[in-house]
């Protein structure tokens, strides 16, 4: 069994970008610059949020943040954003989700300038995604493929099975496993809350995304010795043995799936990583105006 070490991966190809971003600036390029929102007082979002904006900081790009309290109006955060996609000097836009049940998350992704949704989620670029068109890969799809692709994991022919449809990971991992091209050309499967005896399809899979939202959902019997097996999953579980009081979960049951794969995710430090390298990389995409102005 070897272990993908997406810690490591993320901090190489954190090194590239941080290279080429500074080539870009030095060739009179203009310095990235994202932005983001965040609404409410979620404690996961604020981290995420930071997260994100300390990225930026560190790898050479400018980045703002707006702040709204939970009531805020759909109308304000979408007259917001409308500010944002006029404003010339701001590349990238994210708004962290979730929202507060009272705003349209359908309506403010429908929002964004689709050259400016370095999170992919708006349905031009899901669109161009599904017909192979450049685009904004959204974070978590991006980390799974470039894990793959850097461990040079075979994946032309192969069965994978994605373990839930979520518009930000199961719909487009599905969709990049079966591109014509590698990472790809995969016969992929999706599985969701009401597939039928899921393992049936589990135990056929040569690689299995689990993104199902459940902690230690895929047991060592539902698992082919010899797949590929990426954890998606991350949930934070009380534990009174940590200093923290808790310890962090993923979709897959670790110790007894593990002994059984030819590759496996560990969570943490599998894909959570990589996704941060993805925002970066579709920020810098949006600075060079690669997506959309060189009219691929
Ligand atoms: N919430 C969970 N994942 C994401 C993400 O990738 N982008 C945004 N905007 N919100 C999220």
């Amino acid at each position: 069994m070897q272990l993908i070490d997406g810690k490591s991966v993320s901090e190489e190809l954190r090194k590239n970008i941080q290279q080429d971003v500074s080539l870009w600036v030095a060739s009179g390029g203009k310095k990235p610059h994202l932005c983001a929102i965040l609404v409410g007082d979620d404690g996961a979002s604020h981290t995420y949020v930071a997260a994100k904006i300390k990225d930026c900081e560190a790898i050479g790009f400018k980045s703002s943040l707006y702040q709204f309290a939970s009531n805020v109006t759909e109308e304000k955060l979408i007259q917001t954003i409308e500010e944002i996609n006029q404003n010339p000097d701001i590349d990238g836009l994210i708004v962290q989700l979730p929202l507060p049940k009272h705003i349209s998350v359908d309506r403010v992704t429908q929002t964004i300038a689709p050259e400016k949704d370095v999170d992919g989620f708006h349905p031009q670029n899901v669109g161009r995604l599904s017909i192979g068109l450049p685009t904004y890969v959204s974070a978590t799809p991006f980390g799974i493929i470039k894990l793959l692709e850097y461990y040079g994991i075979e994946t032309a022919g192969k069965h994978c099975v994605v373990l839930g449809r979520s518009n930000i990971v199961g719909t487009p991992a599905a969709i990049l496993m079966s591109r014509n091209v590698y990472p790809g050309n995969a016969t992929v499967t999706i599985c969701h809350s009401k597939t039928d005896n899921l393992e049936q399809y589990t135990l056929q899979a040569d690689i299995i995304i689990a993104a199902i939202g459940i902690p230690e959902f895929l047991k060592a019997d539902m698992v082919k010795p010899g797949a590929v097996v990426i954890d998606v999953g991350i949930t934070r579980i009380n534990d009174a043995s940590k200093k923290s009081g808790f310890r962090l979960v993923g979709d897959v049951d670790y110790e007894a799936v593990a002994p059984l794969c030819s590759y496996i995710t560990p969570v943490p430090g599998g894909v959570g990583p990589m996704t941060r390298i993805g925002l970066l990389t579709n920020t810098l995409k949006a600075a060079r105006k690669e997506i959309y102005t060189n009219s691929k």
